[in-house]
């Protein structure tokens, strides 16, 4: 298994570039399911998840060519199969987006139940149940979702979401733009990503409104056709090169982002004394203030409220803030799993229930640490760029899940990081 090896306290600077956001990729890859006809994907970020989601299309029995690295064109003319492995989906859960499509275009589908990951049980109760307001029939067999829609058709209805769900959303908008009739999600999410895959399916001839705000409309139609489309910016991607140039005190341009994707988090950083300018729609100017930072409160809530994916690289940012910070989940139920490596570098944090209370600011010392899951291998590389001395991370596969060449990004701006892989003996490494 890789390990990075960090040797912090140096400030970054420099420009960095953003890549594709992974989780509107996920769901759009799984957009191309619904049309027998050719979509081309721009800007598919060159992650692990990504990589595992092509691969599910391939088994299901679609032809994807990659003509350069980062586009990917999809045709999904010949689907064979409508089944979606165990042993895909256990690695990656954002394969459930399969069933929407599969249901929706051959009224059958059958998608492994995923199961719970690092950060919480991750039901998809909730996708189910809108599936079957759409009219479809849903049982559990051996640990697989079956899905079928009596006469291959589904049939809109008005779906409300109990709960904010970010996939489900998707995964119902994606079954109801081939359903007959129309169909009106409430409650439904209102990230970005959920903007950008109705972008996609009404180029492929969807007919959807309201993407982004809580009431979605949805008239089905026949059939979808051929589109093109490039993904929007990953917005947490964005917020962790935030976090890098003011957790090291450096000062960063962040590329290719869009900062109205992430208000909340750049106004609590910025309420925390980070400096962030918007040089152009497209560019950021990160650095610290000369005062330093300041401690501040956050509650994570769904979109536009502070996202969760930025809760532990905030956690990070804090343990550099000046004073005491209640940091609450409320997405979901055990995401604090970086806060005890944090507290291996030196932060000073308890916590009670879903709230983290963390007391800053404390000098962070390296050491060896293990990531959990894909947003604590950041926080614990955030931190990592801010101890002094020599931080191993361990487990490393969780951070190449959703960030892209983030070594060689963060090499660019002057961070000392290397990738060590573990049939290379850790001492050769340390020998240089
Ligand atoms: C998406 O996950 C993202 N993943 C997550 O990003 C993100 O943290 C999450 O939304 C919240 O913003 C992708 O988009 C691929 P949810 P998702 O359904 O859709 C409960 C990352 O780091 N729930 O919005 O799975 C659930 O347990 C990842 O990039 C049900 O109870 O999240 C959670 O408590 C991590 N029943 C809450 O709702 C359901 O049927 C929100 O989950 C579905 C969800």
């Amino acid at each position: 298994m890789d390990k990075f090896l960090i040797s912090g306290g140096a400030p970054l600077k420099g420009k960095i570039e953003v890549s594709g956001a992974k989780n509107s990729a996920l769901p759009c890859l799984a957009a191309t399911l619904l049309s027998a006809e050719t979509v081309i994907l721009h800007n598919v970020p060159y992650v692990k998840d990504l990589i595992t989601q092509r691969r599910l299309l391939e088994d299901l029995g679609a032809t994807v060519l990659t003509p350069e690295l980062r586009t990917q064109k999809i045709t999904a003319k010949n689907i064979e199969t409508f089944e979606a492995p165990y042993e895909l989906v256990k690695t990656m859960r954002a394969s459930v987006l399969a069933l929407g499509p599969l249901l929706a275009r051959f009224g059958q589908a059958k998608v492994s139940l995923p199961g719970g990951c690092a950060i919480g049980t991750r039901p998809i109760d909730l996708h189910l149940k809108a599936f079957e307001q759409l009219g479809a029939v849903v049982s559990l067999e051996s640990g697989d979702v079956v899905a079928r829609a009596p006469k291959g058709k589904l049939i809109g209805a008005v779906v409300s979401f109990e709960k904010v769900t970010v996939t489900g959303t998707e995964n119902v908008m994606m079954a109801a733009a081939l359903a007959k009739g129309k169909t009106t999600i409430h409650n439904a999410a209102c990230e970005p990503e959920i903007e950008d895959l109705a972008e996609l399916l009404n180029k492929m001839g969807a007919r959807i409104k309201g993407a982004g705000t809580p009431v979605i409309e949805i008239e089905g139609v026949e059939n979808l056709g051929a589109a093109e489309h490039t993904i929007i910016p990953d917005r947490i991607e964005t917020g962790t090169f935030i976090v890098a140039a003011a957790i090291t005190n450096g000062e960063l341009e962040i590329k290719n982002c869009v900062p109205k994707h992430l208000t909340a988090a750049i106004k609590k950083m910025r309420e925390s004394g980070v400096e962030i300018e918007e040089l152009n729609p497209s560019t950021l100017r990160v650095k610290c203030s000369g005062k330093g930072l300041t401690a501040k409160d956050v509650t994570t809530e769904p979109h536009p409220n502070f996202p969760t994916d930025m809760q532990a690289q905030y956690m990070a940012l804090m343990t550099q803030a000046e004073g005491v910070s209640n940091i609450t989940e409320t997405i979901f139920e055990n995401r604090f799993m970086h806060a005890s490596e944090l507290i291996r570098l030196g932060a000073d944090i308890h916590f009670a229930g879903n709230t983290a209370t963390v007391r800053g600011k404390t000098d962070l010392m390296g050491a060896p640490v293990q990531a959990s899951d894909l947003r604590a291998s950041a926080s614990l590389v955030l931190a990592a760029l801010a101890a002094t001395g020599e931080t191993t991370i361990d487990r490393v596969y969780h951070i190449d899940r959703g960030y892209e060449n983030i070594v060689r990004k963060l090499s660019s701006v002057g961070a000392n990081i290397e990738r060590v892989t573990d049939n290379l003996n850790l001492t050769a490494a340390e020998e240089k």
